[in-house]
């Protein structure tokens, strides 16, 4: 089966083709980075503008790279939530007016259920069930995966999601939206040792994160050594250090907790944030010793793409589902509520 996968939810348009015998045939991605960073985060409605303009041209183009008619499509995918309202209603519009004149079947895929079926698209996969940590700019979540449809949260973040707070305290330090990636480079010029930041809610037994204390303290940090046109370039990294082993240090924690409460030995990561590379190294060196194993997906599929989209959409409309009402989509989506393929809860 060949499905055809459109990823809109916030800022990056993704397209791609997945085929269940071939795999991956094609994936196209366009970032609206630049469309919001002068606004230090994405302003929604600029975001729906800019996925009208890319999201027909991207169609075409992985059309033309996998030399693939329309005629030869069994399905489309498309994000339904959560998300934006109006990113998600460029997609799922588009996608189910394709789907009507093309004569196939069309189907709205939970976002996150995308990052977390991510590593599927990798050769080395993980088996049934593990646990996942997904870890993106609005979700930190801890679920038991024991297959497809069937989730079951153990823990989340009781206020900022992780890739928020790395967000947060990158506008703090001055560096450019989105701050993850920014705040990582920074602290690879950080030397350890020099602060040492609070690990939040680990004294605590349970599984849920909560990440607005440390976003706290290293404001404060911060104002401390100057502020963030005060603080020399050194202190501004040790500081980026510091956060950020902050933030991995606390993650590892609950996984590892996560793992010996479900009594499993596999971990699979994903969402924007397992992009990291220290919290990817710190991870396997960590759950080496515990002898359970890690998956990621390719640091291409950690942030927002289609590939995962159409991975999750083929998945479910081999099974049998499909949407049966009038387009809708989800702006919030809990998780726990989607269902095994063939007895799924429709984003309506
Ligand atoms: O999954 P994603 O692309 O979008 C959402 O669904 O939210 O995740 C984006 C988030 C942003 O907060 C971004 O700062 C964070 O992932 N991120 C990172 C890294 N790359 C992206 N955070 C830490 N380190 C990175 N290398
Ligand atoms: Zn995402």
């Amino acid at each position: 089966m060949l499905v055809l996968g459109i990823e809109t939810s916030c800022d990056e348009t993704g397209v791609a083709l997945y085929d269940n015998e071939r795999g991956l045939l094609a994936d196209a991605l366009y970032s609206q980075i630049a469309v919001h960073a002068e606004y230090g985060g994405v302003v929604p409605e600029l975001a729906s503008r800019d996925h009208v303009r890319k999201a027909l041209p991207l169609i075409r183009e992985v059309l033309a790279e996998a030399s693939c008619e329309p005629g030869m499509i069994d399905g489309i995918a498309y994000t339904a939530g959560p998300g934006l309202v109006g990113a998600l209603m460029v997609g799922a519009s588009l996608a189910r007016g394709l789907a009507l004149g093309w004569g196939i079947p069309a189907l709205g895929i939970h976002h996150m259920e995308g990052h977390l079926l991510a590593p599927m698209l990798e050769e080395d996969k993980p088996a049934y069930p593990f646990v996942a940590l997904l870890v993106s700019g609005g979700h930190t979540q801890l679920v038991r995966v024991d297959g497809i449809g069937l989730y079951r949260q153990l823990g989340e973040s009781l206020d900022d999601a992780a890739g928020e707070a790395f967000d947060k305290v990158a506008k703090m330090l001055g560096e450019p939206y989105p701050g993850g990636p920014h705040v990582a480079r920074l602290a690879e010029q950080g030397r350890a040792g020099r602060f040492k930041f609070p690990r939040p809610m680990v004294n605590r037994p349970g599984l849920d994160f909560s990440f607005s204390g440390l976003k706290t303290f290293t404001l404060n940090t911060l104002e401390d050594h100057g502020g963030r046109d005060g603080a020399d370039a050194q202190t501004r990294a040790d500081i980026a250090w510091a956060f950020q082993d902050a933030v991995i240090d606390t993650l590892i924690i609950k996984c590892r907790r996560a793992l010996q409460q479900e009594q499993l030995h596999t971990l699979v990561i994903a969402g924007g944030v397992s992009a990291n590379l220290q919290l990817r190294e710190q991870l396997r060196t960590a759950l080496d010793k515990i002898e359970a194993r890690v998956f990621y997906p390719a640091p291409r599929y950690c942030t927002d793409n289609g590939a995962m989209i159409a991975y999750a959409g083929c998945q479910r409309l081999l099974q049998g589902d499909r949407d049966v009402t009038e387009t809708r989509v989800r702006p919030r989506w809990p998780m726990q509520e989607l269902g095994p393929p063939g007895r799924a809860a429709e984003a309506g």
